[in-house]
């Protein structure tokens, strides 16, 4: 690193999430308090734009690397587009401690790009709001995705169960989730391509039927119901999809075997976890959720697949480290 003092460097921490839940494709989100990333801000004494990215993988479910090269790095996009736009030129030190798994469908680009944002935003004192973080850490996906999109962002940002609208404007709509809610993750031990979640979204139908679509709307409702009541059979009801995840299975060998496991032992839906491959049952209570993740590591195993679970529950948002020394 180069020069710096204690007082030019800022540390912010942002959740794993899940996105989708079933039947709201780039429109829901969820912050799971299972995995974080911790994103340590530099500023140095000397102004060339210049940004130094440095990455370290501290958990050990995946092999997958990230990316040290700053157009490919979300936390890295972030720093430079929020550089841009507030005429900062202080050549920065971004130190990325990954928590989140790579490529697995846990939101781990947007938690880079939230943990960044939330501390480059601290760093130069900007005052900025939470929604106007949420649109700067979207540029962050588009290091994995191709593309922004919100879902991941705004949970990993704001915390809890989040609702993304982009038309006309961008508006984020963060609810608090159930106290009873528990999730059950089954990270399946397989390669993913670099860019996987741009892959998966090109195998996506660009039209659907009117048919699909109300169906798609009466679930999705439902599962906005079911957090505005605290509901959690009802949120679970809803959790049903008949587009995006038909188009995806084939990428997650067991999806079949986990998902009917998962049911049988109590698990009250299960999906995708975002662009996948990871799956995500939810349930009312963690009676038995162990049993719904030895049902998960069983589908997978039925496939030749080994597999990771945690029992988890939903999490709050980014939030900037008080005490920890650099
Ligand atoms: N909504 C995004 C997708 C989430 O399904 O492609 C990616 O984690």
């Amino acid at each position: 690193m180069g020069k710096s003092d204690l007082s030019s460097t800022c540390i912010a921490y942002a959740p794993s999430s899940t996105a989708n839940l079933g039947p709201g494709y780039d429109v829901f989100g969820l912050g799971l308090d299972v995995f974080e990333d911790r994103v340590a801000l530099s500023r140095l004494s000397t102004r060339s734009n210049r940004v130094t990215i440095r990455a370290t993988d501290d958990n050990n479910t995946t092999s997958n690397s990230v990316p040290s090269r700053l157009e490919s790095n979300s936390a890295g996009l972030v720093i430079k587009k929020m550089s841009i736009d507030f005429g900062i030129d202080y050549d920065l030190d971004v130190s990325i401690t990954k928590g989140v798994p790579v490529g697995y469908g846990m939101g781990s680009s947007a938690a880079s790009a939230a943990a960044a944002a939330t501390a480059f935003n601290k760093l130069f004192n900007l005052e900025i709001d939470r929604s106007k973080l949420v649109e700067y850490a979207a540029e962050g996906e588009i290091a994995s995705a191709g593309v922004k999109h919100y879902d991941n962002v705004s949970a990993s940002v704001l915390g809890g169960f989040v609702i993304v609208r982009t038309n006309p404007k961008l508006e984020v709509i963060r609810i608090e989730p159930p106290e009873d809610l528990v999730l059950v993750i089954a990270i399946p031990m397989i390669s993913v391509p670099e860019g996987k979640t741009g892959i998966a979204r090109s195998l996506l139908p660009s039209t659907v039927s009117l048919g699909d679509v109300v169906v798609t709307l009466s679930n999705a409702s439902m599962i906005v119901a079911g957090f505005i009541l605290k509901d959690v059979e009802m949120i679970a009801r809803g959790i049903h999809d008949i587009i995006v995840e038909p188009a995806r299975r084939n990428l997650i060998p067991g999806y079949i075997g986990v998902k009917k496991n998962a049911l049988e032992a109590g698990s009250l839906a299960v999906a995708i976890s975002g662009a996948g491959p990871s799956m995500i049952s939810f349930l009312k209570t963690a009676k038995d959720a162990e049993n719904v993740a030895n049902a998960m590591a069983t589908g997978f195993s039925e496939a030749n697949v080994k597999c990771r679970t945690f029992v988890t529950r939903p999490s709050s948002g980014a939030r900037i480290a008080k005490t920890e020394v650099p």
